[in-house]
């Protein structure tokens, strides 16, 4: 494990998370992983963050509005069945980290674990989370992103990025 700056890469990391990168979260034993591409990186309140955006329908907005923290892994290797695995099925049916044969490693500043994958990883603890309202949206991206999936908003998870690595 390489400790570096949470801006490290910054370029490629941003690149990588808004095509396909991993986000696991975990409470009360249970561990799961999905697929994000809506995020940014950069500073809130003078702290370095990390934000995410997950609709209330996936299993992980659950997990993630009560442990309040979640790891993101950014893979620097193929990662095609395993992205199609955590972005199409739902850790609410199915053991995703058992399907991808993943190994994980204990957070080190938080109870989250991290993927043991190639790639750049964060720990993030959330600091603010809200739910999307219509009444706030642009209607044109409201009828393209959200009409047709009858309002299934997604949150914004701000997370203060608590430690930054590099895995082999
Ligand atoms: C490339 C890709 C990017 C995705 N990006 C997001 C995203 O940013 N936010 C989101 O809520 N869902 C996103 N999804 C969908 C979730 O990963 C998918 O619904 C997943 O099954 C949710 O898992 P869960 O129910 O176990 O939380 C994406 C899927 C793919 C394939």
């Amino acid at each position: 494990m390489q400790r570096v700056p949470f801006l490290f890469n910054a370029e490629k990391n941003l690149s990588i998370l808004s095509t396909a990168s991993f986000l696991t979260t975990h409470y009360k034993g249970k561990t799961n992983v999905m697929v994000t591409a809506w995020g940014s990186i950069g500073y809130m309140w003078k702290l370095p963050v990390l934000v995410a955006m997950v609709r209330k329908s996936r299993y992980t907005y659950s997990l993630m509005t009560k442990s309040h923290e979640f790891t993101a892994s950014v893979p620097y290797a193929d990662f095609s069945r395993e992205i199609e695995i955590c972005g199409q099925q739902s850790g609410s049916k199915i053991d995703k980290i058992a399907a991808c044969h993943f190994t994980l490693r204990p957070g080190e500043k938080i109870a989250t674990p991290v993927l043991d994958i190639p790639g750049m990883h964060f720990e993030c603890k959330v600091i603010y989370n809200r739910l999307m309202s219509a009444e706030r949206l642009d209607s044109t991206i409201n009828e393209l992103w959200y009409d047709r999936v009858h309002g299934d908003y997604h949150a914004f998870f701000i997370a203060q990025v608590v430690d930054s690595y590099l895995l082999p």
